[in-house]
């Protein structure tokens, strides 16, 4: 028999190699190539004759479709992160951090389903029956109709949900632990889980069932392992936070059937998950108004405003190079702020230390804040309190002019809900409601900000 050709993949990004290496070329990472068998669980394998292909019928885009049916499970919160429930015959990945409470989160979202008179199926591969039904009982969850079943083989899963009525809805707690008999890698490589997510996303395609697939992220980001799997289902929800604090954000990054910038907002407790329906006021829920060095930013997250606290520590250093520390937004961004201000504003801060932290744990990603940065900074240096009762946004460019950002109308009207009557906003921003601009001051450029804060 000819000897079975093997390829070496890569298990952080999916790249195959033709001989084994350290260091993958794709990602960079070392020590991730491993030896799979390149047929292993496609049905296939070398000496067997290929199967005769059959005509599919073709139709035009016009014809008509119903809407993708979709199960709500009354927690508006992950509602909102699935755009407007779990689809019929989809899948969705569940990826984020060990231990930041996916299986929680879903056993919470099983429950919910399950009372509305849904068929749901849990099947844990991680822990044993005793472990996930003492979750339940924590969270309240244990008196609801959820079946449950701990198993990680491939075959085992799709005949025990297969057998009896169709389940609305499986949640598979994760996928690195899915092994199938028909791929001859280690459980946990990409071969097996690509194997063991293809079948369950076939599962779901041919039932109309919906299919939950939990996944671990790697310290980068991706989701352990296989990128691939982003790739194959119809939707992938980011759950994240900071383990130092409570609260949770299920983050939309790919949704094949909604808008893909949308959160959900929870906070943990020891009775679980509990949903946050306005995030900004657990961000600015602990602010001290009155210290110098905090602006409170008016962002977006997706369609949603989120109003939330940017403080700074500006102090003389005492080390020959001075430091520069940032906890929640992104470093260089910060070094660019800092350039500008002394190339423009003639702000020195070469003898300065420089800390930013964002309240809360929460992660900033919109250039939009480099105006309420800016004011967090001067206002350090300068020894000066910001007004309590003001919000920052606007982008920063090199040049030192602030820039319009978009959705200016969503985010005053945030701070107004929330009780700040002032702004500082970038001039010439569009859609600023009519009547009360005298409230909002236009910033031309950065010189005129610390005008305006420095006096
Ligand atoms: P878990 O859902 O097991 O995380 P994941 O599935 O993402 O690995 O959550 C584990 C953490 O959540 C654990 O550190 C304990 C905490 N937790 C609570 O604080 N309250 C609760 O009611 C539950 C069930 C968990
Ligand atoms: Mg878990």
């Amino acid at each position: 028999m000819a000897k079975t050709k093997t390829q070496f993949v890569c298990q952080n990004c999916g790249t195959v190699h033709n001989r084994w290496a350290g260091r993958c070329d794709g990602c960079g990472e070392w020590n991730t190539i491993v030896e799979e068998d390149p047929m292993g669980g496609i049905g296939g394998g070398p000496g067997r004759a290929p199967k005769k292909g059959r005509a599919v019928a073709l139709t035009t885009l016009s014809g008509e479709t119903e809407h993708a049916p979709r199960i709500h499970t009354g927690i508006s919160e992950l509602d909102r992160a699935t755009g407007g429930g779990f689809v019929r015959g989809s899948a969705v990945l569940v990826g984020g951090d060990p231990g930041i409470g996916k299986s929680t989160l879903l056993m919470q979202g099983a429950a919910a389903l399950s009372r509305r008179g849904h068929r749901i199926v849990y099947v844990s591969g991680e822990e044993a029956v005793a472990q996930v039904r003492l979750r339940a009982q924590r969270l309240g969850a244990a008196d609801s109709d959820v079946l449950l079943a701990a198993e990680t083989n491939v075959e085992d899963i799709l005949a025990t949900i297969s057998e009896g009525k169709r389940p609305d809805l499986v949640i598979i707690d994760s996928i690195q632990t899915l092994w199938s008999d028909t791929a001859d890698s280690a459980p946990g490589t990409v071969t097996q889980v690509r194997t063991g997510v293809q079948a369950m996303i076939r599962f779901a395609k041919q039932t109309g069932s919906a299919m939950v697939l939990v996944g671990h992220v790697t310290k980068e980001g991706q989701i352990a392992g296989p990128r691939v799997v982003e790739h194959m289902v119809d939707a992938v929800l980011y759950f994240e936070g900071d383990r130092g604090h409570h609260y949770r954000i299920l983050r939309t990054v790919k949704n094949r059937f909604g808008p893909t910038d949308e959160i959900g907002v929870f906070e943990m407790s020891d009775k679980g998950l509990r949903e946050v329906s306005n995030p900004s006021e657990l961000f600015l829920g602990e602010r001290n108004a009155k210290a110098p060095g905090a602006a409170v930013f008016a962002g977006m997250e997706g369609t949603r405003p989120v109003l939330v606290e940017v403080q700074a520590l500006v102090a003389p250093t005492s080390l020959g190079t001075p430091r520069r520390a940032v906890v929640g937004w992104d470093s260089s961004r910060l070094s660019m702020i800092l350039a500008v201000l002394e190339a423009h504003c003639g702000v020195r801060l070469g003898q300065h230390d420089v800390y930013l932290n964002v309240a809360g744990g929460y992660r900033i990603s919109e250039p939009a804040a480099d105006l309420a940065v800016a004011s967090a900074l001067v206002s350090s240096l300068a020894g000066l309190a910001l007004p309590a009762d003001c919000v920052y946004f606007g982008e920063i460019s090199l040049s030192g002019a602030v820039r319009p950002v978009s959705q200016t109308a969503q985010r005053l009207k945030e701070a107004e809900k929330l009780g700040f009557s002032g702004a500082m906003l970038p001039a010439a921003s569009a859609e600023v409601p009519k009547g009360t601009a005298s409230r909002w001051t236009e910033i031309d450029d950065l010189p005129d900000l610390v005008a305006r804060i420095a006096g």
